[in-house]
This record gives C-alpha cells, sequence and structure tokens, in this order.
C-alpha cells in the first residue's frame, strides 16, 4: 500500500505550507545566454539556486521536495552538454550529501537508472543509505525520469507481483509501485523559465495539484520568488471536484472542532 492517501480517494488535508513542492528548474541555458555564457555556465548557476531553495524549504517546514533534474527526453541534447550534467550531478553527491546529511535532509532519486555510469549508480545509493533515516526534509531529485516511464514502470512490477489480480487492479494498487509511492501528491507544482507545459513530469501525482508558473529563469530564483509562488498557492481555493460552498462549510466545521 502506498503510505499516502490518492487525492481521488480522500480530500488530501491542506494546510498555508505545502507539504509536498515539485519543481521543474527550467531556464539554465537561456540564462547563459543572455550573459554570452555557454550553456553549461547555467546549469553551473542553476546549482546554487538548488541550495537556497532546498535551504529555505527546510526553514519554511516544506516536508517534501522534489526537483526535476534532467528528463527521459534530455538524453536528446548534444553529448557533451549530456555528460556535463552527468558530471554536475556526481558532483553534487560527492560535495553535497554530507551537508544534506547535517541538516537531517533525507535524499531520493527517482528515474531509470540504468543508462547512469557505474560510479553515478553507487553514489546514488551511498547518498540514499546514509541520509535513509533523516526526517526535516526529503529532497527527491529526478533523474533520467519521465512520467510515463513511472507509469509503465510500476504497472509491469504491479502485473508480476500479482498476476491474480487482472482485471480487478485499483488506482491505489499501481500507486504502490510508482517511484515516489513515499510521498504524497504535490500540494504544489512550479516551473521557472515561462514555459506553460508538464514536459513528461510526474504525470500521474499531478492530477491535483496547484499549478505555477513563472518567468523568472532557474539560476536566477531564490527564496523571495519562491515565497510569491507559496503566497500565490495560499490564495487558491482547492475544491478536489467539491463546490466553493462545500470547502467552505468543511473549513467552518474544522474550525470549530479545532482539527
Ligand atoms: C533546465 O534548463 C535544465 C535541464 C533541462 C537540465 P534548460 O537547459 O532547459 O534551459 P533552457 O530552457 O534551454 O533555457
Ligand atoms: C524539463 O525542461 C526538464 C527539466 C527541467 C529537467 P526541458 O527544458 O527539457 O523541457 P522542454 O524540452 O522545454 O519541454
Ligand atoms: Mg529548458
Amino acid at each position: 500500500m502506498a503510505l499516502f492517501q490518492s487525492s481521488a480517494r480522500a480530500v488530501p488535508n491542506t494546510n498555508p505550507i505545502p507539504c509536498h513542492i515539485a519543481i521543474i528548474m527550467d531556464g539554465n541555458g537561456r540564462w547563459a545566454k543572455q550573459r554570452f555564457l555557454p550553456r553549461v555556465a547555467g546549469h553551473q548557476r542553476g546549482m546554487e539556486t538548488v541550495r537556497e531553495i532546498v535551504k529555505e524549504c527546510r526553514e519554511l517546514g516544506v516536508s517534501y521536495l522534489t526537483l526535476f533534474a534532467f528528463s527521459s527526453e534530455n538524453w536528446r541534447r548534444p553529448q557533451e552538454e549530456v555528460s556535463f550534467l552527468m558530471q554536475l550531478f556526481l558532483k553534487m553527491l560527492e560535495r553535497e550529501v554530507s551537508k544534506l546529511h547535517e541538516n537531517d535532509i533525507r535524499l531520493k532519486v527517482i528515474g531509470d537508472r540504468s543508462r547512469f555510469d557505474e560510479n553515478l549508480k553507487r553514489r546514488i545509493s551511498d547518498a540514499e543509505q546514509l541520509t535513509s533515516n533523516n526526517s526535516s526534509l526529503t529532497l527527491t531529485v529526478a533523474a533520467d525520469y519521465g512520467g510515463r516511464w513511472d507509469v509503465m514502470q510500476a504497472m509491469q512490477k504491479m502485473l508480476q507481483a500479482h498476476p491474480e489480480r487482472m482485471n480487478r487492479f485499483k488506482e491505489e494498487d499501481l500507486e504502490a509501485y510508482l517511484s515516489i509511492s513515499y510521498a504524497p501528491e504535490p500540494d504544489l507544482f512550479i516551473r521557472t523559465g515561462g514555459e506553460k507545459r508538464i514536459s513528461n513530469f510526474m504525470l500521474w501525482q499531478l492530477a491535483y495539484t496547484e499549478l505555477y508558473f513563472t518567468d523568472i529563469l532557474w539560476p536566477s530564483f531564490d527564496a523571495e520568488a519562491l515565497k510569491l509562488a507559496i503566497h500565490s498557492y495560499r490564495e487558491r481555493e482547492r475544491r478536489f471536484g467539491r463546490t466553493s460552498e462545500q470547502v467552505r462549510e468543511e473549513g467552518m466545521q474544522s474550525g470549530r472542532t479545532g482539527d
């Protein structure tokens, strides 16, 4: 069973601070181009933003932060850029994991690891193991990740594990095999860089997530910009299929009982 209830089965609790924020970190290349720098300089600088946003999320009390670092489709980029990104990921693991651990942050990596080299694969599992009992923030890096890949691999595992349940599978059966089954669905999705698309990120889990798009390029995104996104999130009414009147009525009831 998945740890958290799906929004399709029960209306989730909504808090002023989103429990789970998922971000498409886009715009590194354009940030570099604007400064007449090579694209990879944008990726390098984007790492600074990752540090700042992880720190801020931990301070704000966000429990899960999921960052899209490399998509299944990003292998189509020029070979030099792909290997730079792999090197950057490796460096991040080498240099930052002890800091994450000191700050009680659990690191998880989701995606199809099969195309990574052995060294990177080993670093990933070592980092996950080292930080596995940390609980102040779960930082998930989606690398060689695609939402469609995730649904397919979950389906294959589910069918292999329970061939006898054919025709009787429920949504929650599949959710238990999705690569991020340890986290609730994202409350807030942010995409930087101005594009208004999902680009194969968390297709299943974004079903009821509040979407926020900003033109700010990822290397220029900062704690203030994150707070603006959270502010926008707070102003939304999350209905999950209900009417506005029902949402308000329920809010008043939970206010009266204090839960
Ligand atoms: C996002 O920035 C980082 C990755 C996809 C790895 P981009 O590299 O896509 O930057 P733009 O969209 O070209 O500006
Ligand atoms: C999405 O950004 C993937 C990541 C940020 C890792 P892209 O820049 O690859 O997305 P598209 O190609 O513009 O849709
Ligand atoms: Mg892009």
